[in-house]
């Protein structure tokens, strides 16, 4: 069987990865770069070894294209694009749309196209399965089902085997051609009843993270007020056995996920009359936090950063990935250059970030830690900047959440 994923990126490349172990795959982006780095078997996502992929590309069983003719020879298509937000904070299917098209033109006989890219209920079967029917011919119709992604990059204990899939097909047809497909490298699959209830699984994971961040981070700052440790307080807590998940406090959320997936959850649930006041609060408390991390920096450094010295100790979004996709970084150095900080960053993970190269982990009044990547050290981080204030709760030592 010969597959084609739509999209090289961290979720595509890595489906691309576990697939190639069994079918023949191509990889179709619009990006040339990713595809011409690909086909000399460099890879840009953690978790996709390069000697897997140089494997693969060996055995026959890997190509990248930008090409779309290459790709009409496949029987089944997964659909692996970007599913951000508009400038006004609305659900962006353009992406979708786009990659619609490509299967619409391109595939003249039925092929099973399966999404999992992330998107509010009612998309496979009231977008995608209407576009790709606007671009093909009267005369095929395709299989259609969701198997939203969970994967987590640069997550070592859970990965593309060993975490369950949710999935769904329009059909029964589609849904026993989706499990058998995700069997070959899936321990285990989790049919739902329909499309939605599978796409609003997975929107309802990420809300539920984003809210109990946002809870956490109210916390923290509720902690400070009163005088006693947020962290203590969460050991405290988590050690009842049942009813409880620790959360930890940050300097607000990032990637391509919990910032964006609960809003896409909000606007479905807007449309359709269902108020989502609570979501919306959770995403405002979590962008807050850059503010409120900056607030108290600048109170511990006589109520003004005039001229100071900050570095920004790690931008990318989580830790040991050179992902800055919406990083709170980029909020928390906005508002320390808005009070007249002179502001850089170190992060030798991401290197080049917003045309800035990472600088030297010294020589600062001030340090913000934002993430802590394992190779950074916490000595190393006490000796850049006579005060540094940690988010991450890993700098002991520091003054932090
Ligand atoms: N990154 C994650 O951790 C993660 C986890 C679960 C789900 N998701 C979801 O998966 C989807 C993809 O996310 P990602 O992180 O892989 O994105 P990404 O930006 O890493 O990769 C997307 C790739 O798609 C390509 N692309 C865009 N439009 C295209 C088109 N029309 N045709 C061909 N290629 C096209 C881009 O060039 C890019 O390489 C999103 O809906 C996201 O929400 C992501």
């Amino acid at each position: 069987m010969k597959v084609c994923i739509i999209g090289q990126g961290y979720v595509g490349l890595t489906i691309s990865a576990h697939a190639g172990q069994h079918f023949e795959v191509v990889g179709f982006d619009s990006n040339p770069n990713i595809v011409s780095q690909l086909n000399r078997g460099i890879s840009h996502i953690e978790g996709v070894e390069e000697s897997t992929l140089q494997k693969l590309i060996k055995a026959g069983r890997y190509r990248a294209t930008t090409n779309s003719s290459e790709i009409s020879d496949a029987d089944l298509v997964v659909i692996a694009v970007p599913t951000p937000l508009t400038s006004k904070r609305k659900p962006d299917l353009s992406f979708i749309e786009a990659a619609c098209q490509t299967v619409g033109e391109n595939f003249k006989r039925q092929v099973l196209v399966i999404n999992e890219s992330t998107s509010f209920p009612g998309t496979l079967r009231n977008y995608i399965k209407p576009a790709i029917e606007k671009y093909s011919s009267p005369m095929i119709e395709h299989m259609y089902a969701i198997s939203p992604e969970r994967v987590d990059p640069g997550r070592g204990d859970f990965n593309q085997k060993n975490t369950p899939r949710v999935f769904a097909g329009l059909t029964p047809e589609a849904s026993a051609k989706t499990r058998e497909f995700y069997s070959k490298f899936c321990d285990e699959l989790f049919e739902v009843s329909s499309p939605e209830v599978a796409e609003a699984a997975k929107l309802f994971e990420n809300t539920f993270r984003q809210v109990n961040i946002a809870l956490v981070n109210e916390f923290a700052q509720i902690a400070h007020a009163l005088g006693i440790s947020v962290y203590e307080t969460l050991d405290a807590a988590n050690t009842k056995p049942y009813g409880f998940m620790k959360f930890t406090p940050s300097a607000g959320v990032g990637g391509h996920c919990i910032p964006v997936d609960p809003t896409y959850l909000a606007a479905i649930a807007e449309e359709n009359g269902a108020p989502a006041t609570f979501i919306r609060r959770a995403n405002e408390v979590n962008l807050e936090m850059s503010k409120y991390v900056v607030d108290r920096v600048q109170a511990d450094n006589g109520g003004s950063l005039e001229g100071k010295t900050v570095l920004v100790v790690g931008v990318a979004y989580k830790p040991n990935v050179a992902d800055v996709r919406e990083t709170a970084a980029e909020l928390v150095i906005e508002h320390l250059r808005q009070r007249g900080a002179v502001v850089s960053w170190h992060d030798d993970v991401v290197g080049i970030w917003n045309g800035e190269n990472s600088a030297p982990l010294s020589g600062a009044d001030i340090a913000v830690v934002v993430t802590k990547h394992d190779e950074v050290k916490a000595r190393d981080i006490l000796g850049s900047a006579p005060y540094v204030f940690d988010t991450t709760g890993k700098v002991p030592g520091a003054t932090g959440l």
